[in-house]
């Protein structure tokens, strides 16, 4: 494999990090938004949950694009870094993103939506979510910085 296709996946990779991370991010601010305006003006956070399902996609597009440029990149130079320490760390890690940021936020969505619906959701079930949804969120944007500084120091 050439160098230009490799720097090509590398580009892909970026683009793909700034999909999935920058959706990360904006899914808690959509979310603290959704949060100040329910249930006192239902039409506005009607929006917002709407908003927030649409994020979902672009959460699995962007991982789409990180594997397909990962896994491209590893085709050239597997016996390089799929030795390292920082590559292997990487990996464990990569897999609690999707658990984390596919998973459990497409299950926590769904239950949003489902309370959403109900008429009179009952507190506690409402804030049960509402930390759970907070919680995925916070451990989603603290697994990207972990992943930027191994990607970037590459510690062996
Ligand atoms: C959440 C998932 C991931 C994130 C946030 C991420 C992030 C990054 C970042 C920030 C870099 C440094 C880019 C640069 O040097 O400018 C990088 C490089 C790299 N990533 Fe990922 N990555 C992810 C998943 C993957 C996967 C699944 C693979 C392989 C299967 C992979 C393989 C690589 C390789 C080989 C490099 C080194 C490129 C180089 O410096 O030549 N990454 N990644």
């Amino acid at each position: 494999m050439s160098t230009s296709i490799y720097y090509a996946a590398l580009v892909l990779h970026v683009v793909g990090i700034t999909l999935m991370a920058g959706t990360s991010f904006i899914d808690f601010i959509v979310f603290r938004a959704f949060n100040k305006t329910y249930p006192e003006d239902l039409n506005q956070s009607e929006v917002l949950v709407k908003f927030l399902n649409r994020l979902q996609r672009f959460l699995g597009i962007g991982m789409g694009l990180i594997l397909l440029s990962g896994i491209t990149m590893m085709a050239k130079m597997h016996q390089v870094w799929g030795a390292q320490l920082w590559f292997r760390i990487k990996m464990i890690l990569l897999l609690v993103v999707i658990f984390n940021g596919l998973g459990l936020r497409r299950v926590l969505g769904k239950q949003l939506n489902q309370l959403f619906a109900t008429a009179n959701p009952e507190n506690s079930r409402w804030h049960r979510i509402t930390t759970r949804f907070y919680l995925v969120q916070l451990v989603q944007l603290i697994l990207f910085i972990l992943i930027f500084i191994l990607s970037i120091f590459k510690f062996n």
